[in-house]
């Protein structure tokens, strides 16, 4: 075991500190409301002599230009479709279309034309974020926002829909926009905060979906009602709304499972369920969910008094992670999310590349048997890209330690851990001043505070995306806090300051907390990690927290993977298996 504590490496780690609240916002360093609109000469601008070091080897990305939110994602007749917004222009967000990929495996994709674009006056200046939903008889319909009008800013927004030209082609590759379009029309007041329509659901006799939108600063999902698909009428009241939020962008709502993994269809009502709502908010650009009852007496959503609106409440994912989108599965009875994270680098960066944003690694995701959160976790058919596998039982990491996960493609790996240690006594005191920090992200604050220095049980974890001798790497760890009620908080952070001697990207630290019993004295943690991007798993997937990163020493063979512990307490890595990830066979 290589011991190499040195002062140094954790002076600079404290340099890592972790920053504040309007810090974490996931833009480029401050609030990035909607997206930002640049005027950019592409023919200037040659991508062939860039070194494509920061593309993804197994995450879905295009060829090139600009990726935003996943949209549609559905199963049909033996394919998984995934939709997203998309610039067939260039590197930066505009010109959006729904570009269209098809799927055996959510892993291997084909692409195919645009599905939708801008063509008709209901859909003139944009055809922007929308959803499938699959009617009776295996009738797949699309609903999506489309813009009519370049003003108001960011646009005049109406829903429509969209229907497959050929069911029997399973590639669905011809769409149809008829023209009875716009579906659903704005009211006066929110013509251009009005947008992103959810997949309906059905019950009562009707179709149902949601519509997300602001109005002065109370974010709300808007409840509209059909019994043809095409006819829609506002509900008098709407499913659920929270002031001073913003606008509620790329709204999901269904229904998971009391008891188990699988998923649920979305107009499930019987047999033990829950209803989920999330919501995208533009002034954070993150998103937040809650957990709650659906009244269909009242077709209103109450979130439970465990789950709290907005910034202070849950979320998928504490990195960078936005406008997501579930679906049912039926193939395989799971309800999968899919998720976009944009880029870190600048705008000049990303023009450089020629090529901004990815879709996460699909995630299957169902309730906690708590019932107070979600747990997500990768789609098993990634296991089919493990390559090499290296494996390690029993290794002790002491104060300091760092040990190095020899053997794999350290920049395109699949790594799993569990760490177990032999007590709970060294374990920090969680400051109850803390408590009286502001709550819309305690996990942040606190990893702000404590930096990086020595703890007690922890920080361990992985030291990923690393070079040689650690001038850049991707720490993502776990630290146990004692509270005063002798109860436990488990701290997750990922951070990406260290990450890369390049500093004008934006380099966040994003944390969450863990919410697991520590009587078995034990804590895992996993890592997609795929050149620019770390996605990880906190116990099982209660926390996942996803990094977008890049390094300029650490990339391909010069890249190294770490284990390590800065507590006093020994870690004991009781199992670890790593696995070097091949690109699927075809992508994009
Ligand atoms: C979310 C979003 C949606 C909108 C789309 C436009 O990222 O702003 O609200 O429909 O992107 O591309």
């Amino acid at each position: 075991m290589m011991r190499v504590f040195s002062k140094l490496f954790w002076v600079v780690a404290v340099v890592v500190c972790l920053f504040p609240l309007l810090n974490n916002i996931n833009g480029r360093g401050g609030v990035m409301a909607f997206h930002k609109t640049y005027i950019v000469n592409h023919e200037l601008i040659s991508t062939k002599n860039v070194k494509q070091v920061y593309r993804t080897g197994y995450h879905f990305q295009p060829k090139q230009n600009w990726v935003n939110d996943p949209n549609a994602p559905m199963y049909y007749k033996g394919y998984y479709h995934l939709f997203y917004q998309y610039n067939p222009k260039g590197a930066v967000w505009g010109n959006i279309v729904w570009a269209h990929s098809v799927s055996k495996d959510m892993i291997n994709w084909i692409p195919l034309k645009p599905a939708i674009e801008p063509s008709k006056p209901f859909d003139k200046y944009g055809c922007w974020s929308g959803s499938a939903t699959i009617l009776p008889g295996n009738k797949p319909v699309i609903l999506y926002t489309g813009i009519i009008a370049k003003k108001p800013e960011p646009g005049y927004q109406v829903q429509n829909y969209a229907i497959p030209a050929n069911y029997s082609d399973p590639l669905l590759r011809e769409w149809i926009k008829p023209d009875n379009n716009p579906i659903v029309k704005p009211t006066s007041e929110n013509v251009s905060a009005f947008r992103d329509p959810t997949t309906a659901w059905f019950n009562n006799g009707h179709w149902k979906m949601t519509v997300g939108s602001k109005h002065n600063q109370r974010g709300i999902a808007y409840l509209y009602r059909s019994r043809d698909f095409i006819k829609w009428t506002k509900a008098k009241h709407t499913l659920h709304d929270k002031k001073n939020t913003g606008m509620w962008e790329c709204p999901d709502f269904y229904p998971v499972s009391n008891s188990g993994t699988n998923g649920v269809e979305t107009s499930a009502l019987e047999g033990g369920i829950k209803h989920v709502l999330k919501v995208s908010l533009d002034l954070t650009r993150f998103e937040y969910y809650t957990i709650g009852t659906y009244n269909t007496f009242k077709d209103k959503y109450y979130p439970d008094s465990t789950s709290v609106d907005a910034w202070a409440g849950l979320r998928y994912d504490y990195g960078n992670f936005y406008a997501s989108k579930t679906f049912f599965d039926p193939a395989q009875n799971r309800r999968i999310l899919w998720g976009w994270a944009n880029e870190s680098s600048t705008t000049a960066e990303d023009v450089a590349k020629g090529w901004a944003g990815i879709q996460l690694i699909p995630r299957t995701v169902w309730l906690d048997p708590s019932g107070k959160q979600l747990v997500q976790w990768p789609i098993h058919e990634l296991k089919t890209l493990r390559g090499h596998k290296v494996q390690k039982t029993n290794v002790k990491l002491n104060k300091g330690d760092i040990v190095e996960v020899k053997g794999i493609t350290a920049a395109q790996a699949d790594v799993e851990a569990i760490f177990t240690f032999s007590s709970l006594d060294e374990a920090e005191t969680y400051d109850p001043e803390w408590s009286k920090l502001p709550s819309e992200n305690l996990a942040l604050e606190i990893c702000g505070i404590i930096g990086t220095k020595q703890g007690g049980l922890g920080h361990f974890g992985f030291l990923t995306l690393a070079s040689n001798k650690l001038e850049e790497y991707t720490p993502v760890f776990l630290r146990v806090f004692k509270t005063q009620d002798n109860k436990h908080k488990i701290l997750m952070c990922s951070d990406a300051k260290p990450s890369s001697l390049n500093k004008a990207t934006y380099r966040p630290s994003f944390a969450g907390f863990v919410d697991v019993d520590l009587s078995k004295k034990k804590l895992a943690l996993k890592s997609l990690i795929d050149h620019s991007v770390v996605e990880s798993f906190g116990e099982g997937g209660k926390t996942v927290i996803t990094s977008r990163v890049y390094p300029t020493l650490a990339v391909d063979e010069h890249a190294h993977l770490y284990l390590f512990n800065n507590g006093t307490e020994t870690i004991t890595v009781e199992r670890l298996d790593a696995w070097s990830m091949k690109n699927p066979c075809y992508m994009n």
